[in-house]
Parts: C-alpha cells; sequence; structure tokens
C-alpha cells in the first residue's frame, strides 16, 4: 500500500478522495506535474514545482501553497513510501469544488502521489523506438493542464501501429513535441529543439546542458518534412529519460539505428542521473 499526500493529510492510497463536484471531475481544470527519483532523491524538484506553479497561473488557477511548502510536502511524501526502490511523483492540483460547476473559487485540493518507478523495455533505448505524428494543437501548451485528452487519443493510435509516440503536428507543419516528451532532431553537427508552443520539459532542461561541445545547439522550430530528414531524432521525458527514435509514421530516419550522437547525450544523462544527489 502507498501512502498518498491529499489536502494536508497523508492517507493511504485506497482511501484517497476527492470531492464528484471538483471542476478537475466536471470540467477538467487543473494541473499537475510529473518527476521522479534518482537514489531516492526527487530529480529537478524545485524545477518541477516551479513548472507546477506556472502551469496553474496559465490557466487562472490561484495556488495556495509556497513553493517551499510543495518540496517539503512532496519529500515527505516519499519518506512515508519507503517500501519504494525509486519512485514515480505525481502532484495534482486541482480547479475545487464550485457552485456553479464551472467558475473557479480558489479551493483547490493539492495531492501528491508516490508510486514504485518503473522501468521501459531495454529494446527502446538499444535499438530504437518507433513514433507517429499526429495533426493536433494543444491548447494553452506551456501548461501541463490535466486535461490530456489530446495525448488520450493520439497516443492510443501510436500504440495501435506499434509506436511508443505521437507527436504533435501543428497547422503550419512545424513538429512541436510529444504528447509527453519534447522533441530533438540532430543534422550533421546541429541540434535542434523547438523553442516555443511546447511544454518547457525539466529532461529536456537538463539536456541542453549537456549538449557535446562538438554540436552546435538551435532552438527553432522544425517542419515536418525537415524532420524526417534528420540524421538522429531523439525524445525526452522525465519517465522515459531519452529515447532514440529511429522510425517516425513510415519513413526510417537514416540509418534506422539509434544514433552515435544520441547514445553520446544518453551516457551524459545516465551519468548525471548516477550521481544525483551525491555530488
Ligand atoms: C506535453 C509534454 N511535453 C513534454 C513533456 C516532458 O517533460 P519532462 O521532461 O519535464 O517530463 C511532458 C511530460 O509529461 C509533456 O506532457
Amino acid at each position: 500500500m502507498d501512502t498518498y499526500y491529499i489536502n494536508g493529510e497523508f492517507v493511504d492510497d485506497e482511501d484517497a478522495r476527492i470531492p464528484v463536484k471538483d471542476i478537475i471531475v466536471l470540467r477538467g481544470f487543473g494541473v499537475f506535474d510529473f518527476l521522479v527519483t534518482y537514489n531516492k532523491r526527487p530529480f529537478c524538484l524545485k524545477e518541477h514545482v516551479n513548472r507546477f506553479e506556472n502551469s496553474a497561473k496559465e490557466i487562472g488557477l490561484k495556488f495556495l501553497h509556497t513553493t517551499e511548502k510543495i518540496c517539503n510536502i512532496v519529500q515527505e511524501t516519499i519518506d512515508r513510501n519507503p517500501h519504494h526502490d525509486e519512485s514515480n511523483i505525481r502532484m495534482v492540483y486541482t480547479g475545487g469544488v464550485s457552485p456553479d460547476g464551472v467558475t473557479p473559487q480558489g479551493n483547490g485540493v493539492l495531492m501528491v502521489m508516490v508510486t514504485p518507478k518503473f522501468r521501459l523495455p531495454d529494446e527502446w533505448y538499444t535499438d530504437g523506438a518507433s513514433i507517429i505524428t499526429a495533426d493536433i494543437e494543444r491548447f494553452i501548451p506551456t501548461a501541463k493542464s490535466i486535461n490530456y485528452l489530446s495525448a488520450v487519443v493520439a497516443l492510443q493510435k501510436a500504440h495501435k501501429t506499434g509506436a511508443v509516440e505521437a507527436v504533435y503536428v501543428d497547422r503550419n507543419q512545424r513538429v512541436l513535441e510529444g504528447t509527453t516528451t519534447n522533441i530533438f532532431g540532430i543534422k550533421g553537427a546541429t541540434i535542434i529543439t523547438p523553442p516555443d508552443n511546447i511544454l518547457p520539459g525539466v529532461t529536456r532542461g537538463v539536456v541542453l546542458k549537456l549538449i557535446p561541445k562538438d554540436l552546435t545547439l538551435e532552438m527553432r522550430h522544425m517542419k515536418l518534412t525537415e524532420f524526417l530528414e534528420m540524421d538522429e531524432i531523439f525524445i525526452t521525458a522525465s519517465n522515459k529519460e531519452i529515447v532514440p527514435v529511429i522510425k517516425v509514421n513510415d519513413t526510417t530516419i537514416a540509418s534506422g539505428r539509434a544514433g552515435e550522437k544520441t547514445k553520446q547525450i544518453m551516457a551524459f544523462f545516465k551519468a548525471y542521473t548516477t550521481d544525483f544527489g551525491w555530488k
């Protein structure tokens, strides 16, 4: 049994409840954030809490807690689940109960759920993975809103074809990000990642600090036609780390193998997370 934090209390996961009249249930109005532990410590906690607060601000949801308080609650929830080796942490802030069922009243509920971290298939990392594209534009893409309708719909299509992720392509044919990942393309000695109209991924932020010196960073948009011509593509996320992409829809990327430069960045990321909390 795991222990969750809900609105000032620590409860067994099976006893965790929120009112059905909360507008997170009625309207999908609320925000969340997700992080993992390395060495039993929450990875980039401050960055995730800051993004959580920003998501709330972006959708007009008033936060009642300070950054420090939320960080402390996350740490205490991890401490109350000592049976986990490593953990996944989900923070949720609800819209709260509203008399008219639509207008936020500033009475949101903060939840922190800590569950065991799971491993994704090794082949994704050694052989690379396939992704598909989805012609969808997220509403307020800089916010991690609880409403992930576009993600759930697009991912179902991806999974049907054996793909691990769907990446959003906007009306201007720009490839923006995945349903729960950010994207990078490498062409020659240039590494490219979209600058805006995306969720600013914390993993993406770490990768940006670890780019090998022989690669030049370009923060700019890529059209789908250019994306398909990349030498290497990879996706990043807290729960996936860095996954090399070898196929987009029916197009094989370059040789169809996990790229060497991607593998180098994966090695740097591995070293960074292995050291996390120790140095
Ligand atoms: C839309 C979207 N983009 C990117 C990401 C990756 O963000 P992070 O690296 O912080 O997990 C996520 C995470 O779930 C996401 O939902």
